[in-house]
């Protein structure tokens, strides 16, 4: 074993064994060690459930938009026959990508030399090799991957032999099914890179911690950190919730069937391994999370609106409201790599349970993982 992997797995081992109250963050190693990056890769990227957007990107039949999954370049569809799929966006003739943009229409149309596939990724066209001995269009598909819509959400497993997604959260659903996400309306998307760690990332969005000191003219007028709660910890999922301010003025309490405390409550899931979810009865948002190297990771994020209070100035402010939060957490995310590689980085104490249970939770979620595979390695 590599003395990086010996690190991290002794560190995960620890994390397994701790109690939310005497939990130590990471080593430098896990978010920076290239083995274990590959094996994270492996082990849960090629394996595991993929947020890729909204079916509101979608929402019409004859729709596609691509999105690169890891290696995958994909285009998801929405058929004629109303089911979305996950299809390979790499075209059968030479293998340039199909679909480069967001579009309509009945055939996905390669632009070199206009081989035209229908929504289901079977070919239609290959002009002027039709006829060509050994070969029939019909035989001809473009791979499709397993794909499931939840709460409005599209989700793709790179494994074809992936178990269904919407039994591994029901426990998800039962807690957040009344806030009808399905029935919220998508307002922002946008996509971004950044220099950190993936791991740094998910920790961050996950946890209150810093919500007051780090957001204290934004975000924590909304959610301030002394009103976060530890969530227990699921299989598949984790997070924490924290409330809002009871004279803090907000454009709609959301669905009617929801109670008082679940309107002023925001519910913070992380779907493994990088679905987060910022759940709020007016308006939510999330992110879809990807590792791009051990520095770099590159999501895609949006914003969901509950109802038809909204004026276009109260859509802009929340629009606004999340590129500060973004900006404020990018601007101690990109530098905590800088610290990663410093011979004096060393483990801290994290803060008791509601505020920064998460970052645990996250640590045994990869020892849980990938600690018998680092093991197996050995
Ligand atoms: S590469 Fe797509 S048609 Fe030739
Ligand atoms: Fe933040």
């Amino acid at each position: 074993m590599t003395e990086g992997l010996a690190r991290v797995r002794a560190a995960l081992t620890s994390a397994e064994q701790s109690s939310h109250d005497a939990g130590w963050t990471m080593p430098s190693a896990f978010y920076t060690d290239p083995d274990f990056h590959a094996l994270e890769l492996e082990h849960l990227f090629a394996r595991e459930w993929h947020c890729v957007g909204r079916v509101e990107e979608i929402a019409q039949s004859g729709q596609w938009f691509p999105y690169r999954l890891l290696n995958e370049p994909l285009v998801i569809t929405h058929g004629t026959d109303g089911t979305i799929r996950a299809l390979s966006n790499v075209c059968r003739h030479r293998g340039t990508l199909i679909a480069t943009e967001k579009g309509k229409g009945r055939r996905l149309l390669c632009p070199y030399h206009h081989w035209a596939y229908d929504l289901t990724g079977q070919l239609k066209a290959a002009p002027k090799i039709e006829e060509r001995p050994g070969f029939a269009v019909k035989d001809c598909k473009l791979p499709s991957f397993p794909c499931e819509v939840w709460m409005g959400f599209i989700y793709v497993n790179l494994d074809q032999d992936a178990k269904l997604f919407a039994p591994q959260v029901a426990d998800l659903e039962a807690m957040i099914g009344p806030y009808h996400m399905e029935d919220m309306w998508l307002g922002y998307t946008g996509e971004a890179v950044w220099e950190t760690n993936w791991k740094s990332m998910i920790e961050n969005y996950m946890e209150g911690y810093h919500l007051s000191p780090l957001h204290k003219t934004g975000l924590a007028n909304l959610n301030p950190t002394d009103m976060c709660e530890h969530l227990e910890p699921q299989e598949n999922w984790f997070g924490y919730s924290v409330g809002f301010p009871e004279d803090l003025p907000r454009v709609t309490a959301g669905d009617p069937g929801l109670t008082k405390h679940q309107s002023n409550t925001c519910i913070m899931a992380m779907i493994h391994p990088g679905n987060g979810i910022g759940l709020a009865a007016d308006y939510s948002s999330y992110l879809c999370i990807q590792p791009e190297g051990t520095n770099k990771v590159r999501y895609k994020a949006g914003i969901l609106f509950w109802g038809d209070a909204w004026p276009q100035s109260a859509v802009d402010r929340a629009v606004e409201l999340f590129h500060q939060t973004m900006e404020e957490d990018r601007s101690v995310l990109e530098p905590m790599m800088i610290g990663y590689q410093s011979a004096h980085h060393a483990p801290g104490p994290i803060a008791p349970a509601p505020l920064e249970g998460t970052i645990l939770d996250l640590a045994k979620y990869a020892a849980r993982r990938l600690g018998p595979v680092i093991d197996a390695e050995a």
